[in-house]
C-alpha cells in the first residue's frame, strides 16, 4: 500500500488484449438484438406491426412485452417501469421491444422497419410543466432547520435568485452491453457491463420468473460507468435475457451509441430559486432553496440522488436558518439516474453560486465570504441534517492551497489584466469541496470478499466491487498483498461473480475500496491468522510473533519462504482460503426525516482556476488549475492523481461544452459526440497540478485512505464561478450591468450561455 503500481489491467488495455464482453469468444448460435424504440415522448401504444421487419433477411423474429415470463414491470426499487412498453409510450427513445437476427447489422436495419400505432398524448417536456401539473416520480422532500422565513426578514441584505444546471451524458467508451447464455434446466449466465451483478442477478430473475440462485452475472470490466451502469446496465441484460428465453440461443445486446443516448438515462438537470439574507461580512443569515430535479419517466436513483443534493446543497458550509424544498419531477425523458457525484454537484454549484453572488453584491473577496461560512471546529459544526462534521481540515486546506497558487497575487493581476484588455477578460476562483462518503441507504454499507491461496502460494482474490476503469482491483490486490507481505505479482482480482460474493452492493458512492478493500484485508487477515497458527505450532512461539512481509514468513526461530510456509499448512490440512466481511460502523439515518449520520466520514479538497472568455463570441479556456486534495493516506498515489484529473475535467466537461437539447417534441438532439462535446485533450488545462493533502483519514478505514472516485469531480465548481468572474468584468466593461449585480450564467456554460448572461444574445 502507498506504492504507484500501474493499474493491473494496463499494459492488457494498452495492448488490445484486456477483454470487454464484446471481446469474448462469442458460443456457437448466437444472435444478436436491436431494440424498437418510441418515437414520440407520450402516447397510447395501440399496435406494434413487426411482419414487414420479420420478412427481412436473417431476422428471427421480436421480443415484446408478451413474451415476458415473469413480471412485466422490472424489479427496480419503485416498480414504476415496463420492462419493454405496453400500453403507452412515456419517452422518445422508450424501449418496446426487440428485432433478434442472425447479425447485429440485420437486427439494427429490421428494428427500424417495425411499424409502430401511437395515439399521441401531451407530453411534459420541463420541469416548470412538472411543477405546475405536480407531476412527480416521489413525492416533494422538505428539509428545514432553525426559522429561515425569520432570519431572512431580519436579514441586512437579501438576494433572490434563479439557476438552471443541464444533464449530462455519461460517455462511457464501452457502450451499454450484455451477452445472455442460457444454461441447462432454465439456468442462466449474464455478461454485464454493470456496476451492479447482483441488481443485474435479481431483475433477470425475476424477468424469467426464476430463483436468483439459477442466474449468475459475471463483469470482468467495464470501460467507464460513472454512474451510467449502476441500474441501466440492468435494463440490457433483462432485454437480453428475454430474447435469449423466447429463441433459446446466446443472444447478444450492445447498443449503438446513439441508441444510448437515446435509451439510456443522464445526470439529473436541476432548476432552482433561492432567497438569502446575510450580514456585511457576507455570512449567510438564512436561506430558502427550492431544487427541482428533472428525473424523467420513472424514478430510478432520482429519489437518493435528490436526497444528496439536500445533504450537499451547504457544501463546507454552516447554514444555520435552512429551508430546503426537493421536487423530484416526472417528465417524458429518459429515466435519469446516477452520475459521479450523484446529486452532490448539484446541491455544490447552488451554494457556491450563492456565495459567488454574496461576495460579488457586497464588493468582497469571494475566497474571503466563503472562509467565514465554513464549518467551525468548536461551534456552528452540524449540518442541516443533525450530523456533526467533527473532520474539518478545510481551516488548514484553504490557506495552503491560496499560498500554494498565489491565490491573492494572480486575482490583481487579473483585475489589472481585465483593466487594459476591453475584449478579452480573465477569472479566476477558489472554492472549496466537503464530500460524504458512505450511500446514504445504510443497508448498502456492507461487502464481502474471498481469498484463495493456492498450494504454489498464488493468491486470488473475488470481491463484490465492480472494476470500471478506477483502479480498485489494483488497490484491492495491493491491500491483500500488503496483509499476505506477498509481491503484488502474487496476486490476481477476478471478475465480479453473482456466484463467489452474493449480495453485493453497487461499486458506487465511492466506497468500492472502503467496502471491499476491507472485506478482502479481513478475508486475507483470516488465512494469514491460519498459517501463523501452524506456524507457532511449529517453532513454538506465539502465533503474534509471527510475521509476513517480503514474500517471507518470520518466527523468532525461523525465517521461511512463504511458499514453503503455504505448501506444509496445506500438507498439515490447514484452511488456505476465506471469506471476509466489512460493514460501515457508526452511520445511521433516518429516511423520513433526511437525519442522523448518512456519512462514515467527508473527503475534502479544494481548487483554483483561472479562465478567459472572449466577450465578442462567448468562447472560454480554463487557463491553469490548482488542486489540494484530500485522499487521507493514499493506498496508489498514481490512481489517485488519475481519478482526480480525471474527475476534475469530467466535472468541467459537465459545467462548460457538455450540453444536452431537447426539442419541442422531447427528442434528444444531440445523441453523438458529433453534437454532444465531451472535454478533448485540448480542453484539457495546460497548468494542471495536483497536489495530496498529507493526512491520513481520522476515521478507522482501510489503510487509513479516503475515497476519492467521486470527489474531484465537485472541484470544477471554481472553473464555473472563475467564468463568472470574468462575464462580470466583461459586464462592468460594457456597462451592461452593475459590478455588484448577480451573474446569472446558465450551466453548461458554453459560448452561446456566455453571450446571454453578458447580456449580448
Ligand atoms: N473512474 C473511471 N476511470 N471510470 C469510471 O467509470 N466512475 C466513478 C469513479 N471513477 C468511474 C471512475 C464513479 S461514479 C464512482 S462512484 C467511483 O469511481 C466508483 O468506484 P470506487 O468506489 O471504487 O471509487
Ligand atoms: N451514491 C451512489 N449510489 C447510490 C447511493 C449513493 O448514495 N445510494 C444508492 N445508490
Ligand atoms: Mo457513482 S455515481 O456513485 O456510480
Amino acid at each position: 500500500m502507498g506504492q504507484p503500481c500501474p493499474h493491473e489491467s494496463a499494459r492488457a488495455q494498452v495492448a488490445g488484449q484486456a477483454h470487454y464482453i464484446d471481446d469474448l469468444p462469442e458460443l456457437k448460435g448466437t444472435l444478436y438484438a436491436a431494440p424498437i424504440l418510441s418515437p414520440l415522448a407520450h402516447g397510447r401504444l395501440d399496435a406494434v406491426d413487426a411482419s414487414a421487419a420479420c420478412a427481412l433477411p436473417g431476422v428471427r423474429g421480436v421480443v415484446l412485452a408478451q413474451d415476458i415470463p415473469g413480471d412485466p414491470i422490472l424489479a427496480a426499487f419503485a416498480h414504476d417501469e415496463p420492462i419493454f412498453a405496453r400500453d403507452s409510450v412515456q419517452h422518445v427513445g422508450q424501449v418496446i421491444g426487440l428485432v433478434v437476427a442472425d447479425s447485429v447489422v440485420a437486427a439494427r436495419h429490421a428494428a427500424r422497419k417495425v411499424q409502430l400505432s401511437i395515439t399521441a398524448l401531451p407530453a411534459i417536456l420541463t420541469v416548470q410543466q412538472a411543477i405546475e401539473q405536480q407531476s412527480w416520480v416521489l413525492p416533494p422532500v422538505q428539509v428545514r432547520r432553525g426559522d429561515a422565513a425569520h432570519a431572512l426578514q431580519h436579514a441586512q441584505h437579501r438576494l433572490q435568485g434563479r439557476l438552471e444546471a443541464g444533464g449530462q451524458e455519461h460517455f462511457y467508451l464501452e457502450g451499454q452491453i450484455a451477452y445472455a447464455l442460457p444454461l441447462e434446466q432454465n439456468q442462466w449466465w449474464i455478461h454485464s457491463s454493470t456496476q451492479h451483478a447482483g441488481e443485474v442477478q435479481h431483475w433477470v430473475a425475476h424477468a424469467l420468473g426464476v430463483d436468483s440462485h439459477a442466474v449468475r452475472v459475471e463483469c470482468r470490466r467495464m470501460g467507464g460507468g460513472f454512474g451510467g451502469k449502476e441500474t441501466q446496465a440492468g435494463h440490457l441484460a433483462v432485454w437480453a435475457a428475454l430474447a435469449a428465453h423466447k429463441f433459446a440461443c446466446p443472444v447478444k445486446l450492445r447498443l449503438d451509441r446513439d441508441d444510448d443516448f437515446m435509451i439510456t438515462g443522464k445526470r439529473h438537470p436541476f432548476s432552482y430559486e433561492w432567497d438569502v439574507g446575510f450580514d456585511d461580512s457576507g455570512r449567510i443569515q438564512g436561506l430558502e432553496l427550492m431544487m427541482a430535479a428533472h428525473c424523467g419517466f420513472s424514478a430510478d436513483l432520482s429519489g437518493p440522488v435528490a436526497d444528496r443534493a439536500v445533504f450537499h446543497c451547504d457544501n463546507a458550509y454552516f447554514l444555520e436558518h435552512v429551508a430546503i424544498t426537493s421536487y423530484r419531477c416526472k417528465t417524458h425523458q429518459q429515466s435519469h439516474t446516477a452520475f459521479r457525484g450523484f446529486g452532490g454537484p448539484q446541491g455544490v454549484l447552488a451554494i457556491e453560486t450563492i456565495l459567488g453572488d454574496i461576495a460579488r453584491y457586497l464588493g468582497l473577496d469571494a475566497l474571503d465570504v466563503r472562509q467565514r461560512n465554513l464549518y467551525g471546529l468548536q461551534e456552528r459544526n452540524i449540518t442541516h441534517y443533525h450530523m456533526q462534521v467533527e473532520d474539518n481540515i478545510l481551516h488548514d486546506l484553504l490557506p495552503k492551497l491560496e499560498q500554494d497558487a498565489r491565490y491573492r497575487q494572480r486575482q490583481a493581476a487579473v483585475s489589472a489584466w481585465n483593466a487594459s484588455h476591453p475584449l478579452f477578460k480573465r477569472g479566476l476562483a477558489l472554492t472549496p469541496v466537503k464530500f460524504g462518503i458512505s450511500f446514504t441507504a445504510t443497508l448498502f454499507n456492507q461487502a464481502g470478499a474471498l481469498v484463495n491461496v493456492y498450494t504454489d502460494g498464488s493468491v486470488q482474490i473475488n470481491h463484490g466491487g465492480a472494476e470500471m476503469g478506477q483502479g480498485l482491483h489494483t488497490k484491492v490486490a495491493q491491500i491483500v498483498a500488503d496483509e499476505l507481505g506477498v509481491p503484488l505479482a502474487r496476486v490476481l482480482v477476478t471478475a465480479s461473480d453473482t456466484a463467489k460474493v452474493p449480495n453485493a452492493s453497487a461499486t458506487a458512492a465511492s466506497s468500492g475500496t472502503d467496502l471491499n478493500g476491507r472485506a478482502a484485508q479481513y478475508a486475507a487477515r483470516s488465512v494469514r491468522d491460519n498459517l501463523a497458527a501452524f506456524v507457532s505450532g511449529l517453532d513454538q512461539c506465539g502465533a503474534g510473533a509471527v510475521r509476513f512481509a517480503g514474500g517471507l514468513v518470520i518466527s523468532p526461530k525461523a525465517t521461511r519462504r512463504w511458499e514453503e510456509v503455504v505448501k506444509e499448512a496445506y500438507a498439515n490440512r490447514i484452511q488456505l482460503w476465506s471469506d471476509g466481511f466489512y460493514r460501515t460502523p457508526k452511520i445511521h439515518y433516518d429516511k423520513t426525516t433526511l437525519t442522523g449520520r448518512p456519512f462514515y466520514y467527508f473527503a475534502y479538497g479544494a481548487a483554483c482556476s483561472e479562465v478567459v472568455i472572449d466577450t465578442s463570441t462567448g468562447e472560454a479556456r480554463v487557463l491553469a488549475v490548482d488542486i489540494l486534495h484530500d485522499v487521507g493516506r493514499s493506498i496508489n498515489p498514481a490512481i489517485d492523481i488519475g481519478q482526480i484529473e480525471g474527475g476534475f475535467v469530467q466535472g468541467m466537461g459537465w459545467l462548460t461544452t457538455e450540453e444536452l437539447v431537447w426539442d419541442g417534441q422531447g427528442r434528444l438532439a444531440t445523441h453523438a459526440p458529433s453534437t454532444y462535446k465531451i472535454p478533448a485533450t485540448g480542453d484539457v488545462p495546460e497548468q494542471l497540478r495536483v497536489s495530496f493533502w498529507h493526512e491520513a483519514n481520522r476515521e478507522d478505514n482501510v489503510g487509513a485512505s479516503k475515497a476519492v472516485g467521486e470527489p474531484p469531480f465537485m472541484l470544477a465548481v471554481s472553473v464555473y464561478e472563475a467564468l463568472r468572474n470574468a462575464v462580470a468584468a466583461g459586464r462592468v466593461q460594457a456597462g451592461t450591468a452593475a459590478p455588484t449585480q448577480p451573474v446569472t450564467l446558465t450551466a453548461p456554460a458554453t459560448a452561446e450561455n456566455i453571450l446571454r448572461a453578458l447580456g449580448r444574445l
